[in-house]
């Protein structure tokens, strides 16, 4: 009945919505007491520490694995994933950092790789390869990913370029929520600058983006709403509008910790 309220007084329900989550794996608590909302139209970052739980966050989202308590929710309704195929029915696309690309693969290849069952909705045949090309190099177009050509292995663009492929790819199989672990992690300045950038557009489509990432910077540059883990728990929870960079750079610098390191290294130095 509460919840129904709730649903009345709030406008949109969010796509996605994670209800004090947890998640043992043996004894190790990885994850308690996580509550999250994924609104369309919204970057929502979660930023926190190696070991933090934010893989193990997205992995529940995804369908790889299942939270030992709480409650996950899609369009307010109660979902338990067996696989990471049923969270992809339900529109819910991850991009993993190692984005398990055949590196000798043509691009065109590798955007319609594992996606043969959609093929058949299209009305040509799924050997027609011209087609194929002709749509990979439309919709990267789309994407504001020019390149030379299709024909050449994914393996020869750069880290930023092939997430930006994966995220367009993605967005081209119907995602409505665009979870993306460590983007940027690898990239240089320039080419997070163009991953941001791609991700921004997914937002402005309508789509619902889950940024895991390790640098405020980046969360700022996009995020609408930010949670940070520690130790599997949440430590902050904020809209933009509630939070400021210099408050999430703080946290995610560990403050105090840092301040404790910072006496030890000096003394270590005498
Ligand atoms: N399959 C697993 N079995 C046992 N423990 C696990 C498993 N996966 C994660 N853990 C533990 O759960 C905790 C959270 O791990 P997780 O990978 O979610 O962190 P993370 O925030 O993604 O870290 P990183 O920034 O290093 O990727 C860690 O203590 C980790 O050792
Ligand atoms: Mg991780």
């Amino acid at each position: 009945m509460a919840a129904m309220v709730d649903m009345a007084v709030d406008a949109g329900v969010p796509l996605v919505e994670m209800v004090d989550v947890g998640k043992s794996y043996g004894v190790i608590q990885a994850l308690r007491g996580v509550s999250l909302r994924v609104n369309a139209g919204e970057v929502t970052c979660v930023l926190g520490d190696n070991g933090a739980g934010k893989s193990t966050l997205i992995k529940i989202m995804s369908g790889l694995h299942q939270q030992s308590e709480g409650a996950l929710r899609v369009d307010g309704e109660e979902v338990r994933f067996g696989s990471p195929r049923e969270a992809l029915d339900r529109g819910i696309a991850t991009v993993y950092q190692d984005l398990a690309v055949v590196p000798l693969m043509e691009v065109w290849r590798n955007f319609f790789l594992g996606s043969e069952v959609r093929k058949r909705l299209w009305p040509f045949n799924p050997l027609d390869a011209e087609g194929m090309r002709r749509t990979a190099r439309a919709e990267l177009s789309k994407m504001g990913i020019e390149l030379d050509d299709v024909n050449q292995p994914i393996g020869t663009l750069s880290g930023g370029q092939r997430q930006c492929v994966a995220i367009a790819r993605a967005v081209y199989f119907g995602a409505r929520v665009l979870i993306l672990d460590e983007p940027t992690a690898a990239l240089g300045v320039k080419q997070s600058g163009v991953v941001l950038r791609y991700i921004a557009r997914a937002r402005d489509a309508g789509l619902g983006v889950v940024l895991i990432t390790h640098n405020p910077h980046h969360a700022y540059l996009v995020g609408d709403h930010f949670v940070v883990l520690k130790r599997g728990q949440m430590s902050l929870d904020g809209k933009r509008d509630e939070i400021t960079l210099d408050e999430l750079t703080q946290q995610m610098a560990g403050g105090d910790e840092l301040e404790a390191l910072t006496s030890e290294l000096r003394r270590a130095q005498v």
